[in-house]
């Protein structure tokens, strides 16, 4: 059983095609062997009126093709001669059936004024095979018909198909979040149901979304208070004296809130990029490498502290269309990972530079890099790898990823292996946004 329509329809169109084709070549093979004798017949007729006059004599016909083997029989006025002259001179006047050495032959028999009678005769198999050859000629245009109507029923079925592969292919270029209805304009008129029910999914789909994602954001949100309050508590226990093993468990305590909170905020920023903000186009003209200095700036104590050599490598001057904090949250979670994996007095390289009609932002660390196996799962949420180096909750790739589609953009992660250097090299590509200087956003 063929499971593709285009094959179904091909294969069903064919046979179709072929079918008539030879019931067509039997019919017309028929006529035009019965229209190739009807030919001779009268050729034979023509030639009894010439021998009539007397201009032939008898034998071989002079000017007829020999492969004919048309011949003209004298059978004078009384039958005489051989046993088939004989036979010939007792057939009537006409068109006839007769035997000649045996063999069966077409006989155009004829008397003269003059009471003389003579024979035109044609072997029947020579006839036949004329005929036939004819009748062949005659089949060749419709022979050759066949197989250029099959490549037109190939390319018909083929172009009727391709809105259906069209719309396939839209469907599977779409990102998993692209939830926006298929346009039904240029679609033929069967597929307006299915792309009607398509359509009622996507709708359907964006709204389970839509639900899940407000649950989230409600729910960090809710939880956001009392967790905050929760920590003011504990921070006010540390002003109380206590023994140094409540000392400890507080201190155990503060950390676990603090996990808390970094995950309630890494939740609700998810939730936030998450959800279709404004359109790319409307979003305003920000600087890209003010953002970047920014988030530098912020974490450079923290890098000191550590002995991480943190700086620009390359910094050009970029606009790019995007809220503010969709570029500082995206830097923040890029840059935070790199500081949190790079090992004392290890260096972390931050560019922002054009490339082409692209706003690149690359950071580099100085870091163990992502096992392979892991590569293809980080973007996943609360994926955390195989050797998740200190806390974290696991969504700041998603929330860069997400950012990073909402703006359009590609990002890529490669392991940077050299004899000199090692770690991770991230790669993120905006497209770059003409503007007056004036319009730009400066990431304060
Ligand atoms: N620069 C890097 N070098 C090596 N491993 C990295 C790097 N960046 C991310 N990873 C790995 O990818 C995992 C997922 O990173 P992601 O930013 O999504 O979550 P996280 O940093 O663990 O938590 P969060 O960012 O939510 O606090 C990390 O736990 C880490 O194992
Ligand atoms: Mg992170």
């Amino acid at each position: 059983m063929i499971s593709s329509l285009r094959g179904r329809l091909f294969i069903g169109l064919t046979a179709i095609i072929v079918l008539t084709g030879a019931i067509g070549v039997m019919f017309v093979y028929e006529w035009a062997f019965g229209e190739a004798i009807e030919l001779q017949d009268s050729v034979l007729s023509q030639l009894a009126s010439v021998a009539q006059t007397g201009r032939f004599s008898g034998g071989q016909l002079r000017g007829v093709d020999k492969d004919t083997d048309v011949r003209l029989i004298e059978l004078g006025k009384m039958p005489h001669g051989s046993a088939d002259d004989r036979q010939l001179f007792g057939l009537k006047d006409g068109l006839q059936i007769g035997t000649r050495n045996g063999q069966p032959i077409r006989v155009l028999l004829h008397t003269r004024s003059d009471g003389s009678r003579f024979a035109i005769a044609q072997p029947t198999a020579v006839r036949d095979d004329t005929a036939r050859d004819m009748a062949f000629r005659t089949l060749l245009p419709i022979a050759a018909l066949i197989p250029c109507l099959m490549l037109v029923t190939a390319l018909v079925v083929a172009y009727s198909l391709r809105p259906m592969v069209r719309l396939a292919g839209d469907l599977d270029a779409r990102r998993a979040d692209e939830l926006t209805p298929l346009p039904l304009a240029g679609t033929p008129s069967e597929l307006h149901p299915f792309i009607n029910s398509i359509n009622g999914l996507l709708t359907r789909i964006r709204l389970l979304m839509d639900q899940q994602r407000r649950f989230v954001a409600d729910a960090a949100h809710e939880l956001r208070t009392p967790i905050t309050a929760l920590s003011l508590q504990a921070e006010n226990l540390d002003s109380v004296s206590l023994p140094d093993i409540a000392r400890d468990r507080l201190a155990a305590l503060r950390q676990g809130m603090r996990r808390i909170q970094h995950l309630l905020e890494q939740l609700l920023a998810l939730a936030r990029h998450e959800a279709p903000l404004v359109e790319r186009c409307e979003m305003p003209l920000t600087a890209l490498d003010g953002a970047a200095k920014e988030v530098v700036a912020d974490l450079l104590p923290y890098a000191l502290d550590r002995g991480i050599d943190l700086g620009f490598q390359l910094v050009e001057p970029l606009v790019v269309r995007a809220e503010p904090v969709m570029l500082s949250t995206m830097v923040r979670n890029l840059l935070d990972n790199a500081l949190r994996v790079t090992p004392r007095a290890g260096h972390i390289d931050v560019g922002v530079y054009r490339e082409g009609e692209a706003a690149v932002l690359q950071i580099e660390d100085s870091g163990p890099g992502i096992a392979s196996p892991d590569l293809e799962r980080i973007f996943e949420p609360f994926f955390r790898g195989s050797h998740p180096q200190g806390e974290g909750s696991g969504l700041g790739l998603s929330i860069v990823k997400r950012v990073v589609e909402r703006l359009g953009g590609s990002m890529t992660l490669e392991n940077v292996d050299g004899a000199t250097r090692s770690g991770l090299r991230v790669t993120v590509r905006l497209s770059l946004a003409a503007a007056p200087s004036k319009e730009v956003n400066r990431v304060a």
